[in-house]
């Protein structure tokens, strides 16, 4: 099989019940380096008798009762050595995901300290998941007990690739759960990587497995498996619909983090220096591909010339470069598919708003997905590029007039992901928070992320909370137990 690949491009398999193994078709599918267009790997295409196979493989491990029934010490541990692994890997696999997602080297190395504290975290938690007594009136004790919900399937997207695998599997495996864990199809490499090192840390066959598909022909039928327990989803809004939908039917637990348009508001106190920062950081991180990016910019008048003005130039001078180059601060979009999406969007801009930065293609790259961060401004805020996630470096800039005008723009979308408020008036900036119709709120900084503290959305933007305590609670059920300690009959006949 190996043999079949061509010459410098590296075949990786799935991983099915602890082996490495090809697809029932045996197809593979090219995944590209996006800064050169080059195809720098292949992987198996999985289909639905792959994802049998791997659900099978969960669900036998789950349901052998060995898996499940490890002490929490010892699912804590192979948290921690799987940590462990990461750190000592963390330069191959952070150049990896660079080459395989397009972004920068040194916000890679960030995911990837990032993954390792992850398992970190949910090492130590592994041990913490607590029960409750309940106080019942009856002579009787009763309880609440935390339990794995079974196999939980967790499809994930491709902006922070093994990041995102992070964020699902160990949760999953601090619960007790199993997992099948289907990447993006354009950034498949560093999870099967990492899949190299679980059966090492001592997870037992079949805890994890790892299939490498489609969404609609490896998603979608690990959505509707019946074997299945819980789905676990981070993705497009169109697609969260869908799975709702298709998990429906078999009444499965569902969890979806489905990005959103977060509104970054800028009240003119705000340190202007700072503010332009985090403008400019809220928006062209990661290439703007980030769920919580801050794409729509609200700006009070009294400073809002300024503010665009100064926004763009700085945007200007934004370095794009090859992602493995450590002075690079953009690299390109991941795919030709989201490069051809983004400038759509930016096209539509150019009839729906004024443009201050971008626009165009930057003319330094022959070949490569690269988008010019771009700004747009006087954006009215039920403008298409103000409403719809764009998912790139593209920022729209609206004016607002007070307070009670930001927070009816900053709400004014069907998303409610994420949102920040500049300010140093302490009072001011706190009525904001409160007003905000968003799940995660940041006071005079945007993007910082903590696996110690939730993460998801309100509104559209989807249901359930990963990381913290939240993010294990989404792999648990909740067992009422009662003891009667009568030793009577009931008496009732
Ligand atoms: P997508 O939602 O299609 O892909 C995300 C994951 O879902 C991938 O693993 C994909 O294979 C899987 N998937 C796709 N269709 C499926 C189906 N029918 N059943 C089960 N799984 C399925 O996102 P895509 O097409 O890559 O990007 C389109 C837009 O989605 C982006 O422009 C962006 O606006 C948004 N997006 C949001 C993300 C977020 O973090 N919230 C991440 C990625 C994309
Ligand atoms: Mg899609």
């Amino acid at each position: 099989m190996a043999s079949e690949a061509k010459v410098g491009v590296r075949r990786y398999e799935n991983y099915i019940n602890g082996e490495f193994c090809a697809s029932a078709s045996g197809k593979y599918f090219p995944v590209i380096d996006p800064s050169t267009e080059e195809i720098i790997a292949e992987v198996p295409e999985a289909g639905e008798a792959d994802v049998n196979r791997a659900v099978a493989a969960a669900r036998a491990a789950f349901d052998s009762g060995a898996w499940p029934q490890t002490t929490a010490q010892e699912r804590g541990r192979i948290l921690f050595r799987l940590a462990e692994r990461i750190r000592k890997e963390a330069a191959s696999l952070a150049e990896l995901e660079a080459r395989n997602s397009g972004k920068p080297i040194v916000e890679a190395e960030y995911d990837i300290a990032d993954c390792a504290t992850c398992f970190e975290y949910y090492g130590g938690l592994a041990t913490k998941v607590l029960g409750f007594v309940n106080p019942v009136p009856d002579n009787a004790i009763s309880l609440s007990l935390k339990e794995p919900i079974g196999v939980a399937a967790q499809i994930i997207p491709w902006n922070y690739p093994l990041l995102m695998a992070a964020w699902k599997l160990a949760p999953a495996i601090a619960a007790g759960c199993t997992c099948v864990l289907k990447p993006a199809e354009q950034t498949p490499l560093t999870a099967l990587v990492f899949a190299g090192f679980l059966a090492e840390a001592g997870l037992p066959p079949g805890v994890v497995n790892i299939v490498t598909g489609f969404g609609e022909t490896a998603g979608a039928p690990l959505v509707r498996h019946p074997d299945v327990n819980k789905i676990a989803f981070t993705g497009s809004a169109s697609v969260g619909k869908q799975i709702v939908k298709m998990a429906a039917d078999t009444v499965k637990r569902v969890t979806l983090e489905l990005g959103g348009k977060s509104p970054n508001i800028f009240f003119a106190d705000a340190d202007f220096e700072a503010a332009i920062d985090g403008a400019l950081f809220g928006v062209f991180i990661n290439q703007g591909e980030v769920c919580s990016a801050g794409s729509r910019i609200l700006v009070e008048q009294s400073i809002y010339s300024k503010f665009v003005e100064a926004m763009a130039a700085k945007a200007k001078t934004i370095r794009l470069g090859a992602p493995l180059d450590r002075e690079t601060k953009m690299g390109p979009l991941v795919s030709r598919d989201q490069y051809e999406r983004v400038n759509s969007y930016v096209a539509l801009g150019k009839t729906e708003a004024k443009i201050a930065a971008g626009g165009e293609r930057p003319a330094k790259f022959a070949k490569g997905f690269y988008v010019a961060p771009t700004v747009f401004y006087d954006v009215d805020n039920s403008a298409r590029i103000a409403q719809e996630e764009i998912f790139g470096p593209v920022a729209a800039v609206i004016p607002f007039a007070n307070e009670a005008d930001a927070i009816k723009i900053a709400n004014a979308t069907p998303y409610g992901l994420a949102a920040a408020v500049w300010s140093r008036d302490i009072f001011k900036a706190f009525r904001v928070v409160k007003a905000l119709r968003a799940g995660i709120v940041w006071v005079n900084h945007m993007q910082p992320t903590y696996v110690e503290a939730p993460w998801g959305g309100y509104k559209q933007s989807g249901f359930g909370r990963e990381l913290g305590p939240f993010g294990i609670d989404e792999y648990l059920e909740t067992k009422q137990v009662h003891i009667n300690l009568n030793e009577q009959p009931i008496g009732w006949y």
